[in-house]
Protein backbone atom coordinates (compact mmCIF):
# COMPACT_ATOMS: atom_id res chain seq x y z
CA UNK A 1 0.00 0.00 0.00
CA UNK A 2 1.14 3.55 -0.86
CA UNK A 3 0.98 5.97 2.08
CA UNK A 4 -0.98 9.20 1.94
CA UNK A 5 1.73 12.05 1.09
CA UNK A 6 2.84 13.68 3.93
CA UNK A 7 2.23 17.24 4.49
CA UNK A 8 4.43 20.40 4.09
CA UNK A 9 6.42 20.54 7.18
CA UNK A 10 5.32 23.35 9.48
CA UNK A 11 7.32 26.52 9.11
CA UNK A 12 6.69 30.22 8.41
CA UNK A 13 4.73 31.29 5.80
CA UNK A 14 5.96 32.85 2.81
CA UNK A 15 5.73 36.19 0.66
CA UNK A 16 7.33 36.71 -2.75
CA UNK A 17 8.43 39.32 -4.23
CA UNK A 18 9.74 39.98 -7.83
CA UNK A 19 12.89 42.28 -9.02
CA UNK A 20 11.88 43.24 -12.73
CA UNK A 21 15.33 44.58 -14.23
CA UNK A 22 15.22 46.27 -17.51
CA UNK A 23 18.04 48.99 -18.84
CA UNK A 24 19.64 49.16 -15.67
CA UNK A 25 16.51 50.39 -13.86
CA UNK A 26 14.22 48.20 -11.33
CA UNK A 27 10.71 48.29 -11.59
CA UNK A 28 9.07 48.98 -7.99
CA UNK A 29 5.54 49.65 -6.91
CA UNK A 30 3.80 51.90 -4.04
CA UNK A 31 1.32 49.90 -1.40
CA UNK A 32 -1.83 51.97 -1.10
CA UNK A 33 -2.38 49.72 1.87
CA UNK A 34 -2.27 48.42 5.06
CA UNK A 35 -2.02 52.13 6.44
CA UNK A 36 1.29 52.00 7.91
CA UNK A 37 2.58 50.37 4.48
CA UNK A 38 0.64 52.54 2.15
CA UNK A 39 2.70 55.44 0.37
CA UNK A 40 6.29 52.97 0.48
CA UNK A 41 8.03 51.48 -2.22
CA UNK A 42 8.39 47.38 -2.91
CA UNK A 43 9.35 45.35 -4.43
CA UNK A 44 6.04 43.86 -6.21
CA UNK A 45 4.50 40.26 -5.03
CA UNK A 46 2.81 38.29 -2.45
CA UNK A 47 1.55 35.40 -0.01
CA UNK A 48 2.42 31.62 -1.46
CA UNK A 49 -1.11 30.37 -1.77
CA UNK A 50 -1.59 26.53 -0.96
CA UNK A 51 -0.35 23.80 -3.80
CA UNK A 52 2.18 26.48 -5.03
CA UNK A 53 5.92 27.03 -5.11
CA UNK A 54 7.64 30.14 -5.01
CA UNK A 55 7.72 30.80 -8.67
CA UNK A 56 4.29 30.15 -9.45
CA UNK A 57 3.18 32.57 -6.81
CA UNK A 58 5.50 35.21 -7.89
CA UNK A 59 4.11 34.49 -11.68
CA UNK A 60 0.47 35.06 -10.11
CA UNK A 61 1.28 38.08 -8.54
CA UNK A 62 2.81 39.95 -11.01
CA UNK A 63 -0.06 38.77 -13.41
CA UNK A 64 -2.78 40.26 -11.03
CA UNK A 65 -0.74 43.34 -9.43
CA UNK A 66 1.07 44.66 -12.56
CA UNK A 67 -0.71 42.91 -15.75
CA UNK A 68 2.39 41.16 -16.58
CA UNK A 69 4.04 37.33 -17.42
CA UNK A 70 7.32 36.94 -15.71
CA UNK A 71 9.74 34.29 -15.98
CA UNK A 72 11.16 33.32 -12.43
CA UNK A 73 14.96 33.53 -12.16
CA UNK A 74 17.69 33.94 -9.07
CA UNK A 75 16.83 34.42 -5.48
CA UNK A 76 18.40 38.32 -4.81
CA UNK A 77 19.69 39.10 -1.31
CA UNK A 78 18.64 37.36 2.33
CA UNK A 79 15.29 36.02 3.11
CA UNK A 80 13.56 38.71 5.45
CA UNK A 81 11.73 37.70 8.26
CA UNK A 82 8.48 40.32 8.50
CA UNK A 83 6.68 40.94 11.67
CA UNK A 84 3.76 38.85 10.56
CA UNK A 85 5.76 35.76 10.99
CA UNK A 86 5.94 35.77 7.21
CA UNK A 87 9.29 34.96 5.66
CA UNK A 88 9.89 37.38 2.77
CA UNK A 89 12.01 36.43 -0.34
CA UNK A 90 13.18 37.87 -3.56
CA UNK A 91 13.59 36.72 -6.63
CA UNK A 92 14.99 37.87 -10.43
CA UNK A 93 12.38 38.16 -12.74
CA UNK A 94 12.34 38.55 -16.80
CA UNK A 95 9.57 40.65 -18.32
CA UNK A 96 8.11 38.40 -20.82
CA UNK A 97 5.13 40.00 -21.95
CA UNK A 98 2.86 42.91 -20.88
CA UNK A 99 3.61 46.51 -19.52
CA UNK A 100 3.55 47.11 -16.19
CA UNK A 101 0.27 48.91 -14.42
CA UNK A 102 -0.74 49.79 -11.12
CA UNK A 103 -3.56 47.57 -10.80
CA UNK A 104 -3.34 46.67 -7.36
CA UNK A 105 -0.61 49.29 -6.22
CA UNK A 106 -1.08 53.59 -6.03
CA UNK A 107 1.70 53.70 -8.38
CA UNK A 108 4.38 51.91 -10.18
CA UNK A 109 7.95 53.75 -11.41
CA UNK A 110 11.45 52.52 -12.87
CA UNK A 111 14.23 53.63 -10.66
CA UNK A 112 18.28 53.16 -11.31
CA UNK A 113 21.03 51.76 -8.56
CA UNK A 114 21.65 55.34 -7.96
CA UNK A 115 18.27 56.34 -6.66
CA UNK A 116 17.66 53.01 -4.86
CA UNK A 117 19.07 54.20 -1.38
CA UNK A 118 16.62 57.04 -1.39
CA UNK A 119 13.78 55.61 -2.08
CA UNK A 120 10.60 55.23 0.64
CA UNK A 121 11.17 51.18 0.83
CA UNK A 122 8.60 49.15 2.97
CA UNK A 123 11.09 47.87 5.90
CA UNK A 124 11.75 44.76 5.18
CA UNK A 125 12.82 45.54 1.31
CA UNK A 126 15.35 48.05 2.31
CA UNK A 127 17.30 44.49 2.81
CA UNK A 128 18.02 44.36 -0.68
CA UNK A 129 18.84 47.61 -1.35
CA UNK A 130 22.91 46.75 -2.16
CA UNK A 131 21.91 43.05 -3.53
CA UNK A 132 19.85 45.49 -6.19
CA UNK A 133 22.55 48.20 -6.82
CA UNK A 134 24.94 44.65 -7.88
CA UNK A 135 22.15 43.29 -9.90
CA UNK A 136 21.59 46.25 -11.92
CA UNK A 137 24.95 47.60 -11.89
CA UNK A 138 26.56 50.78 -12.68
CA UNK A 139 24.30 53.50 -14.67
O1 LIG B 1 1.27 42.22 -0.89
P1 LIG B 1 0.69 41.47 0.27
O2 LIG B 1 -0.17 42.34 1.16
O3 LIG B 1 0.06 40.17 -0.10
O4 LIG B 1 1.97 41.07 1.14
C1 LIG B 1 1.84 40.48 2.41
C2 LIG B 1 2.72 41.21 3.42
O5 LIG B 1 4.08 41.05 3.01
C3 LIG B 1 2.48 42.72 3.45
O6 LIG B 1 1.66 43.08 4.50
C4 LIG B 1 3.84 43.30 3.63
O7 LIG B 1 4.06 43.52 5.01
C5 LIG B 1 4.80 42.24 3.20
N1 LIG B 1 5.56 42.55 1.98
C6 LIG B 1 6.76 43.25 2.10
N2 LIG B 1 7.51 43.51 0.98
C7 LIG B 1 7.08 43.10 -0.24
C8 LIG B 1 5.86 42.40 -0.39
C9 LIG B 1 5.13 42.14 0.75
O8 LIG B 1 7.17 43.62 3.21
N3 LIG B 1 7.86 43.35 -1.30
Amino acid sequence: MVPPPLPPPPGPATVVAGAVIENGRVLLAQRAAPPELAGRWELPGGKIEPGETPPDALVRELREELGIDVTVGEPVGVHVPLPTGHVLRAYAVRRVAGTPSALDHDAVRWVGAADLHEVDWVPADREWVADLVMLIGPE
